[in-house]
């Protein structure tokens, strides 16, 4: 598997209770290497573009609310295999069915409030990453 990078967000509920350092420690140590950062409150208009796949879902104007509540840090991670590995160590969308000693079975609050984003594919990841960052922020 060659480098991969992947997009990530630290959710409001993580950024709430001053966990971005735990979390980020555990995407290192699980062999990322966050290339690019940064701290915002997205807008109602992001957080809608950005599950824009999700409009449809009787969760979404809740999850939309929820993502504008407070801080997110979003961020570039490159690593081997970044995509599947970011996944792995993220665990289940709910955190009562991810495996033990991933980030939402340690830290998600629930399915709703649950830490962490993590794209879902390549092709994904290289659409969200170029949603929130321009290239030249990008230093791999
Ligand atoms: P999804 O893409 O299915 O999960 P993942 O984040 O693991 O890729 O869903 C996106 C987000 O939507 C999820 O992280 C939390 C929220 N969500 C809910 O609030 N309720 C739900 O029933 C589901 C499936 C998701």
């Amino acid at each position: 598997m060659a480098t991969e990078r992947t997009f990530s967000i630290i959710k409001p509920d993580a950024t709430r209770r001053n966990l971005v350092g735990k979390i980020t420690a555990r995407l290192e140590e699980a062999g990322l290497r966050v290339i690019a950062q940064r701290r915002i409150h997205m807008t109602q208009t992001q957080a809608e573009a950005f599950y824009g796949v999700h409009r449809e879902r009787p969760f979404f104007r809740d999850l939309v609310t929820f993502m504008t509540s407070g801080p997110v840090v979003v961020q570039v991670l490159e690593g081997e295999d970044a995509v599947a590995k970011n996944r792995a160590v993220m665990g289940a969308t709910d955190p009562k069915k991810a495996e033990p000693g991933t980030i939402r079975a340690e830290f998600a609050e629930s399915i709703e409030a649950n830490s962490v984003h993590g794209s879902d594919s390549a092709e994904n990841a290289a659409a969200e990453i170029a949603f929130f960052f321009a290239g030249v922020d990008i230093v791999g």
